[in-house]
């Protein structure tokens, strides 16, 4: 089987995995979390995001997490910022934020839930983005990329327009996500064959949540495609509010426990990211629902 010799993960439980808990968490607690998880050895993170307080208030310390963020981890792991409008990065910028992804989505109509804009209007703003980013990275999250909990499934077209778009801007990485973990092995073999032989070039990361069990069929799928990027969560936490029906990314530890299996390297010591990831699981009293935590290995 053609498969890569080591994968890179991008750990997103202090955006995607916060944005979707239920009650408040403390910013001291948010550090601590983040803290420990960057000691684990990821090299990419996403740290928050700069959306509206009032549609997202646990996102509201965005800029204090930021600046603590780049203080004592910023020369080791990238972080990254979301942002939904030009509002958004001119405040990751404000707060120091060295790099950015836009989030939109494939689908106009989720697109609209998620950020009152079109697909259209997002990449104008894309653009005015670029305009003021200065120096920082900027990359696009193409969400909803293979089916929307509202339009149904998503020409592989419509994801390859927006791609384009973007590059044409200066956009340097594409994250192509998969909202609410609706995707099939199969849908995600088509589409991202499409956006390889289109774009052979190009940095991209998938982000697959595990709503039905598909996310590590889908990693195997775009590995056997070439892809060595992942984005998860662990304790398998996150989720999109404006996505009826989405549920918790890809755990973060069922993706190294397989690439451990397949004698692939992430970097990260499965060990200690169980310890880690139990850790967290107790300070916010959630139980963790990866496929590992259900076994001795993960308890
Ligand atoms: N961060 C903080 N505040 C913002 C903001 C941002 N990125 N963008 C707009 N605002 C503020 C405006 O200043 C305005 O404030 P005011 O009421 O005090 O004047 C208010 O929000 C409304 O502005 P408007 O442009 O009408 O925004 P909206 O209410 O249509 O919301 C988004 C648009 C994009 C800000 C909102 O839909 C959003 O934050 N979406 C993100 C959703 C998300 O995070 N999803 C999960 C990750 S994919
Ligand atoms: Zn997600």
């Amino acid at each position: 089987m053609n498969l890569p010799k080591n994968i890179q993960i991008t750990e997103v439980c202090p955006r995607d995995g916060f944005q979707n808990h239920k009650t408040w968490i403390e910013t001291e607690l948010k550090k601590e979390i983040i803290d420990d998880l960057c000691a684990l050895g990821f090299k990419k993170m996403e740290i928050s995001s700069f959306v509206s307080p009032k549609v997202i208030p646990q996102m509201r310390d965005a800029g204090e997490i930021i600046g603590y963020f780049n203080k004592k981890w910023g020369d080791r792991v990238e972080g990254i910022s979301l942002i939904p409008n030009l509002k958004g990065a001119e405040l990751a910028l404000q707060a120091g934020a060295e790099s950015l992804i836009m989030v939109i989505s494939a689908s106009n109509d989720h697109n609209l839930a998620n950020t009152g804009r079109t697909v259209e209007n997002s990449l104008k703003e894309l653009a005015e983005i670029c305009k003021i980013k200065g120096g920082a990275k900027l990359s696009l999250g193409v969400g909803t990329a293979f089916m929307c909990p509202f339009a149904g499934e998503i020409d592989a077209k419509k994801v390859v327009e927006i791609i384009d778009a973007s590059l044409a801007l200066d956009v340097s990485h594409i994250t192509i996500a998969d909202t609410t973990g609706t995707g099939s092995p199969l849908k995600v073999h088509n589409t991202l064959s499409e956006v390889r032989k289109i774009f052979p070039y190009t940095s991209f990361a998938l982000h697959f949540h595990d709503t039905y069990g598909f996310g590590l069929a889908n990693v195997l799928t775009s590995m056997r495609l070439g892809f060595n990027s992942f984005e998860s969560s662990v304790a398998s936490m996150g989720g999109c509010p404006f996505a009826p029906g989405a549920t918790g990314n890809l755990a973060t530890e069922d993706l190294v426990n397989m690439a451990e299996g397949m004698g692939i390297e992430t970097g990260i010591d499965l060990l200690n990211l169980l310890k880690v990831t139990r850790r967290i699981s107790k300070k916010l009293q959630l139980q963790s629902n990866s496929h590992i935590a259900a076994t001795q290995l993960g308890l």
